[in-house]
């Protein structure tokens, strides 16, 4: 049989609420036209992010009744210690509270100012960690990313070429590490290659640099591996992401991404001394090695959620059904980043709305109008989050895991056809108010008049 269907059942359900264009209209003037001013139950579809909002299994929930609150050694610790271990190979772990906090024990260590941390593109959180050591955080995606219509696949690849070059100019003495994220999100969820990433080790190696993943969507990156590099077609997805994971010194993760946590990360090291400086800092900010932040239970959910992101039907479902929906709206003429990525669609604002100039936001334009039309919650990743640094005017539909089913993407399939086809009556905005920092967040936003 062809047809993918979700591989779960459902038995427990949140029911959504449904609101009329009257009142999303009221909604939005209240909001100041910024999404995260919304509350979340006036919200039908929220595709605001994949982080922290899976749906869990039957058995991590039975993982959360099993945890162990021992405030030292805790057995939930040492569980998910043998699942991490098993896949990663990486000869330490200690848990954080999230992505954010082992990526900032990471830098703390590792960086100095006069620093240049490159990546294939930082996400926000590690460059401004990165940034906030004092360190410049570069990145470096292959130029083929630049065009968001190009469909060739590992379009989140490193740039070899320009990571030689940096090298050569900065001296390797001042980068402490390189980094590659997996999936590039920064750069539209588009997976690297293993072809890439031992191109990269290559490098980094003969100039004695260590190698680290942000290895958040690790999984969903394995199955483009499987999918579309020859070679790998025969292997699981576990022995794939162990390969990539074999190929790095170290690693920062968040767990709210592929482990189907709603909470959780921890941060990966293979270098003895470096990794007794991070375990300092740990007990100094996040909390005892055996649980860095977390509850027990936190760790289980974590440990079985590892496990069962790595199941190919659950792979194969999750990236057709986010390729479903780039597809279906690419192929009527809504322009996305191309080819689709695996834990979101980004539609190019900017392309798709030539009649609004940068500085009255595209995609800010274009997730208010799909709120109002549908309620369905989007947000933009362009010039209202970027200023003059945004690259392109984007809105990401971001999918969470096992949250929403066919239908859902169907009614979100017409929603965003519905917007497209009386996209030039779509104005754009300006801001009203907005804070001196992370402006996306708070700022308020009013409709440019006719
Ligand atoms: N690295 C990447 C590639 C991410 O996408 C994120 C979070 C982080 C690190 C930080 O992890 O949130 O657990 O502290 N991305 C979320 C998103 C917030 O919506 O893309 P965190």
């Amino acid at each position: 049989m062809r047809t993918i269907i979700e591989p779960f059942r459902i038995r427990s359900v949140e029911p959504l609420r449904r609101t009329t264009r009257e009142e999303r209209e009221r909604l939005l003037i209240t909001a100041g036209y910024n999404l995260f001013q919304l509350r979340a139950e006036d919200i039908l579809l929220d595709l605001l992010t994949d982080s922290g909002t899976s749906a869990m299994s039957t058995a991590q929930w039975a993982g959360i009744m099993r945890g162990d609150e021992s405030y030292a050694g805790s057995e939930s610790f040492y569980r998910l210690k043998r699942v991490v271990d098993d896949l990663t190979g990486f000869r330490h772990m200690v848990p954080t509270h999230q992505g954010r906090a082992a990526e900032r024990i990471l830098f703390a260590v590792m960086c100095r100012p006069g620093h240049v941390a490159p990546s294939n593109t930082h996400f926000d959180t590690t460059r401004a960690n990165i940034e906030f050591n004092g360190a410049e955080a570069v990145d470096l995606p292959i130029p083929e990313a630049a065009d968001t219509q190009a469909r060739i696949p590992f379009k989140g690849n490193m740039d070899v070429e320009a990571l030689e070059r940096l090298i050569a100019d900065k001296g390797a003495a001042r980068i402490p590490l390189v980094m590659i994220t997996v999936t590039n999100n920064s750069g539209g969820g588009q997976p690297v290659s293993m072809a890439n990433i031992e191109a990269v080790r290559a490098v980094t190696s003969r100039h004695g640099i260590p190698l680290y993943l942000d290895a958040c969507r690790f999984a969903e990156n394995a199955w483009f591996i499987r999918r579309d590099e020859p070679g790998y077609g025969a292997m699981t997805p576990k022995q794939i992401a162990q390969k990539m994971f074999s190929l790095a010194d170290g690693c920062t993760f968040s767990a709210k991404k592929d482990a189907f946590a709603n909470i959780g990360g921890f941060l990966c090291a293979n270098d003895d001394r470096i990794f007794e400086q991070e375990t300092n800092l740990l007990i100094l900010t996040e909390g005892f090695p055996t649980y860095g932040g977390l509850a027990g239970r936190d760790l289980e959910a974590i440990a079985v959620g590892l496990e069962e992101v790595l199941h190919p039907d659950y792979l194969e479902y999750r990236i057709a059904s986010t390729a479903y929906l780039g597809r279906h709206i690419a192929d009527r003429g809504v322009p996305i980043v191309e080819p689709p990525g695996g834990h979101a669609i980004y539609i190019d604002a900017g392309r798709m709305l030539p009649h609004i100039p940068r500085e009255q936001f595209p995609g800010q334009a274009l997730a208010v109008e799909l709120y109002r039309h549908a309620g369905v919650r989007s947000v933009e990743i362009g010039s209202v989050m970027f200023g003059d640094k945004a690259r392109f005017e984007l809105l990401r539909l971001a999918i969470p895991r096992r949250v929403y089913t066919q239908s859902h993407i169907d009614y979100l399939v017409e929603a965003i056809l519905e917007v497209n086809e009386r996209k030039s009556s779509i104005r754009g905005l300006r801001i009203e108010s907005e804070p001196p920092f992370l402006r996306h967040f708070t700022a308020r936003f009013a409709p440019v008049s006719a």
